[in-house]
């Protein structure tokens, strides 16, 4: 079996929900309690073993790429302030050189279209897709969604698809999967529909962390349109399940959706609940706040 080394981060979108915030930063770059959304994501699927994250992005982005490298003057600066700390913070979160690649999608066909934009960097090898809208934290002591999803994928192989249960009413909004034989954990999926308009097959939806085998690509190539007139991800792993297994993964924690205010406000508050330099003093705050109105 392949080792799943690699990682495509679709960031072309335009943040249109936290407009005017994302005229001039891109979405992926709002900050979760003191990071970028993107580094919280990035490093998931670090910690799941990903050595190459792809970045498709778009117009408005580069400051992405900039994200990602040495900022000189602004070392040179915390060193001669004697900011030891901080410096040291920065430099951690420098990628290994050349770990990452940079790739455009040039107009907004859909998800299955960006993923189908870094071919060639994904080559002929398995490869993880991670949303960064959705934002995953980890129950107690246990791993991150991605890597729980790579866990499933060295269990199973095939392809794998991590799920998050959500109330009936929320289903139209995203992939939603039918399940068969389960395992608990992990469970066979028979089937998938994009948005669906009437009854949801289950109420199980896909929530962003995805293993794919590289013949998804040649099918994404067909640049067939689905749901909303967009190039679907879903559609094409619907296509390949007709030849191989698709496991669905019950991920053993919490997924907060960053494309809406209300799932980005709650990631700001549960990662500040869980981030230990600050949770006391941070739930005194929240209680007194929520205390006066
Ligand atoms: C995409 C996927 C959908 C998935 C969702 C998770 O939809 O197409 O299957 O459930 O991400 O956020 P989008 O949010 O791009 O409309």
């Amino acid at each position: 079996m392949q080792r799943v080394r690699k990682a495509v981060f679709p960031v072309a979108g335009l943040g249109t929900r936290f407009l005017p915030a994302t005229k001039s930063i891109p979405k992926e770059m709002l900050t979760v309690v003191d990071r970028p959304i993107l580094q919280h994501v990035v490093d998931e699927a670090c910690e799941a073993g990903i050595e190459h994250c792809i970045f498709v992005t778009g117009r408005n982005k580069a400051v992405i790429e900039d994200y990602f490298d040495t900022a000189y003057e602004l070392e040179d600066v915390l060193q001669k302030r004697g900011k030891t700390k901080e410096l040291q913070a920065l430099t951690n979160d420098l990628p290994k050189p050349g770990s990452m690649s940079f790739t455009r999608q040039q107009a907004p066909l859909g998800l299955g279209h960006a993923v189908w934009c870094a071919r060639d960097i994904v080559g002929e090898e398995p490869f993880a897709v991670v949303l960064p809208d959705m934002l995953t934290m980890a129950a107690g002591s246990k791993q991150r969604c991605l890597a729980q999803c790579i866990a499933a994928y060295e269990k199973h192989g095939g392809n794998i698809i991590a799920v998050e249960e959500v109330p009936p009413e929320e289903t139209h909004k995203y992939g939603v999967v039918s399940v068969g034989k389960d395992y608990g954990a992990t469970f066979e999926i028979t089937g998938m529909v994009e948005k669906p308009k009437g009854t949801a097959p289950s109420n199980l939806i896909i929530s962003g962390r995805y293993v794919l085998s590289p013949e998804i690509l040649p099918i994404l190539e067909k640049g067939q349109k689905g749901a909303g007139g967009e190039i679907q991800l879903t559609d094409a792993m619907k296509v390949l399940a007709a030849k191989q297994a698709f496991h669905g993964v019950r991920f053993d924690g919490k997924t907060y959706d960053c494309g809406s205010r209300l799932g980005f406000l709650s990631a700001n508050i549960a990662f500040a609940l869980a981030n230990p330099e600050i949770a006391g003093e941070f739930r005194a705050l929240l209680k007194s706040l929520v205390g006066s109105v």
